[in-house]
């Protein structure tokens, strides 16, 4: 066994910009197995290797500390760290529901019909200038998991959206002390939850229910549900417009696609989205250039082997997929933009963990089979309708703000297109 390598235990995380950028230059300088220094003195071994990544993929545990910051959303126990009997039912409940064609089916229209009512927006202010996709994809996104997560019987939809930016900004943004707006705020979020739990409106609530969850681990799942969901879904779809609206040869292809799938249409039917090949294969290529959650950890409760690396119970892992997603023994070119890369052969000759954007294991993400449906049906409707064009001279960083997010937005000309265009 050799002893893993990394710098010496000192955290220079913050000086590097962040854990997202930290963990690309560790992998380059020691590695793909490398320890390093967590913010806060915790060590971690961080795994860039998609084939040594298989042997932690049953690790159901992560580490309590990480993710303290969610605490002021919980009220019954972090469902993030629950330990995995307690989890194991919880996540079937959420897979039931999130994972169902069923449910994807049924709220296909309404999502259809929010998407196209941000496509109008657009529309009417085009001429005005370019548009902020980020900040409006992200309201959208949330807009969507609120009508998903609440049914639609919601008396105030726009009020429950502005609560829980609120409680994001203050809370977890680490503003300042929850104060009393933000408080208000979250005692609203938990009542129109107990309103929806009273009148049994959403299949995800009724399906928690029927999991024999508490009313407060029910009102914790919901407020995890809208956090996970909405930045996440809302930058996929605008990382992918940044990354077509810069390779106009991609972006014409998907035009093509969605002409001759939609004809006339403005907008896909559920079934259509099988056929949109390419549209997904451009969503995953840029998932895989900026993977909305850009890292993840566990913590491990028995010894293992990776490799040449003995690990003990007790580590915390760090699985850095933004680094495994530009790994250069997996991925030629790591940096190109190449939708091309997600053929089913191009795909089946990589090992299966080199493409993570929703994780591993029984920790992974539960509505991924929602967001791929989500992000498809919006690119489809914004693509059907618009050509996207960068703004000459506007930055576009990614930063982390809970996801890998663009510091400035991502600005984007839009221009309304006809069919063969
Ligand atoms: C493109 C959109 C999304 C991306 C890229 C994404 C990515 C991720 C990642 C990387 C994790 C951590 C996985 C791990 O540690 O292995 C995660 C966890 C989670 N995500 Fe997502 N997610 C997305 C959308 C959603 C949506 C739409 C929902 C719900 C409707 C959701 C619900 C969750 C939940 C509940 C967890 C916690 C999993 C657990 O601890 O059991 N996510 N997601």
């Amino acid at each position: 066994m050799r002893e893993i390598p990394g710098p010496p235990p000192q955290s220079d995380v913050a000086a590097a910009g962040g854990l997202h950028t930290y963990q690309l230059d560790l992998h380059e300088r020691y590695g793909p197995v490398a320890r390093f220094q967590l913010p806060g003195a915790l060590e971690a071994v961080s795994v860039a290797d998609p084939v040594l990544l298989e042997a932690t993929a049953a690790v159901n545990e992560r580490p309590d500390q990480l993710f303290e910051f969610l605490a002021p959303l919980c009220e019954a126990g972090n469902l993030q760290t629950l330990p995995a009997g307690e989890h194991g039912p919880l996540r079937r409940a959420l897979l039931s529901v999130l994972a169902g064609r069923r449910s994807h089916e049924a709220h296909f229209a309404g999502f259809t019909a929010l998407a196209t009512e941000l496509a109008d927006r657009w529309a009417e202010r085009a001429a005005a200038g370019p548009v902020e996709s980020q900040r409006d994809l992200s309201e959208l996104s949330l807009r969507m998991i609120c009508q998903y997560a609440l049914g639609g019987g919601i008396d105030d939809p726009a009020r429950v959206v502005s609560a829980f930016e609120t409680v994001l900004t203050v809370y977890l943004g680490g503003l300042r002390e929850g104060d009393e707006e933000s408080e208000r705020a979250l005692a609203y979020l938990r009542e129109v939850v107990d309103g929806v739990l009273a009148g049994g409106g959403s299949d995800l609530v009724a399906a928690l229910v029927k999991a024999d969850l508490s009313p407060a681990r029910v009102r914790d799942t919901v407020l995890m549900i809208m956090l996970a969901a909405h930045h996440t879904t809302g930058v996929a779809v605008s990382w992918t417009l940044h990354l077509l609206s810069r390779h106009p040869e991609a972006a014409a292809r998907v035009a093509a696609e969605l002409d001759e799938v939609l004809g006339e249409r403005a907008a896909p039917e559920y079934a259509d989205l099988k056929r949109l090949t390419y549209l997904d294969m451009s969503l995953k290529e840029s998932m895989r250039l900026y993977p909305p959650g850009p890292y993840g950890a566990r913590e491990t409760t028995e010894d293992l082997t990776l490799g040449d690396y003995h690990i003990p119970a007790g580590t915390t892992i760090f699985y850095p997929f933004w680094a495994v997603h530009l790994n250069p023994d997996h991925w030629p070119d790591p940096r190109a933009f190449i939708p091309d890369r997600f053929t089913p052969e191009e795909q089946a000759k990589r090992p299966r963990y080199a493409f993570i954007p929703f994780g591993l294991g029984p920790r992974s993400c539960e509505g991924a089979g929602l967001a791929m449906v989500e992000a498809e049906l919006v690119l489809a409707v914004l693509l059907r309708r618009f050509r996207f064009e960068p703004v000459a001279g506007h930055p576009v960083v990614p930063v982390e703000r809970f996801v890998l997010w663009a510091e400035s937005d991502i600005l984007l000309r839009v221009t309304e297109r006809q069919m063969g265009q």
